[in-house]
């Protein structure tokens, strides 16, 4: 897919019906040939529009205007590319806990929660969460994660986490101002729901650190999992991480993880970790496909605001 491909391919199937700004900008990217030439000149890694969009806010440019945004960056373009080529898209967005609570609540409890591709860890705490499931309310608290479910019956409490670490190639620090702006920057321009329930899970995180790595998803797996308690059911999961990981090291992945005692959560989109025999999506809008040990469940949609159980 060339670079445009996949600016116009991201406006169409990740921003539309989600951010008209996102929308607007990734299709007018997607026919300025000077922002791509010199998006071209970089890692494919560091061409994504998420990322793109995300630096330049962080620099103080202008996304809802397609022609301030192309000035800038072509005018900022030294600045925008040391931050392209030093910063990751780590979007960290708690509202997954809401995907993920149906599985989490229905393992035996207690549980040892190990969350690799953490970025800053609030997908760490589903028990700390309040969740609303159309009229169906769980937990207490705040954030408030609300996820339109179809097909499903609702968890009637949150799960009983004893233990919770992560790892990630950069870990965030929820007490570092820095690191929360980039968190910020991440998110979505009209969103500004995500901007409160960041505010609201890093609060929650910050008051109860969790054991974060700076590690690989294989090559330090084991020596954390090995630390969780044994008398808690491991979980090790993860939500839209794998397709920052080359191919073959997500086979490793997955034949490593399947190898681990517990249970193995996936929230991952088809594409990157692939499923035999899918129902068809409720949509033509981006969906991750939720899983149990390897058996699809539910398609989920990126931020956690739906999802749609398998019959
Ligand atoms: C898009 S973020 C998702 C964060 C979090 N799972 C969530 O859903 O909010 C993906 C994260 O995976 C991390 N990551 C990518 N490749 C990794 C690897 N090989 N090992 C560990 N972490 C990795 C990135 O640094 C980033 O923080």
């Amino acid at each position: 897919m060339t670079t445009a491909e996949a600016y116009a391919e991201f406006g169409r199937r990740e921003a539309r019906g989600v951010s008209p700004t996102y929308e607007r900008l990734s299709h007018a990217v997607a026919q300025d040939d000077a922002v791509l030439a010199l998006l071209d000149a970089l890692p494919p890694a560091k061409r994504q529009p998420n990322l793109l969009f995300s630096v330049v806010r962080w620099l103080g440019g202008r996304v809802d205007d397609p022609a301030a945004f192309h000035d800038f960056t072509v005018t900022h373009w030294p600045a925008v590319k040391a931050e392209l080529l030093t910063r990751a898209t780590q979007t960290n967005e708690s509202g997954r806990c809401a995907v993920l609570l149906p599985v989490l609540a229905a393992l035996p409890q207690p549980l040892a929660l190990l969350e690799v591709g953490a970025s800053a860890g609030l997908c760490l705490y589903p028990d700390r969460y309040a969740y609303r499931y159309g009229e169906h309310k769980v937990g207490s608290g705040e954030p408030v994660l609300e996820c339109a479910a179809s097909g499903l019956v609702p968890p009637t409490r949150v799960p009983q986490v004893v233990w919770r670490a992560g790892l990630d190639l950069n870990p965030l620090d929820v007490t570092d101002p820095g690191d929360v702006s980039w968190l910020d920057a991440l998110i979505w321009p009209e969103h500004a729901h995500r901007r409160a329930r960041l505010r609201a899970a890093a609060a929650v995180a910050a008051a109860d650190p969790p054991l974060l790595l700076r590690g690989d998803l294989v090559d330090d797996l084991p020596a954390l999992a090995a630390r969780a308690p044994a008398d808690a059911t491991l979980v090790v999961f993860h939500t839209s991480v794998l397709y920052q990981v080359p191919p073959p090291r997500r086979e490793e992945f997955v034949r490593l993880v399947r190898e681990l005692p517990g249970h193995w959560v996936a929230n991952e989109a088809p594409e990157v970790l692939r499923h035999d025999g899918l129902p068809d999506p409720p949509d033509d809008a981006m969906h991750n496909v939720l899983a149990l040990d390897g058996r699809p469940l539910a398609w989920a949609r990126g931020h956690g605001q739906a999802m749609t159980w398998f019959g």
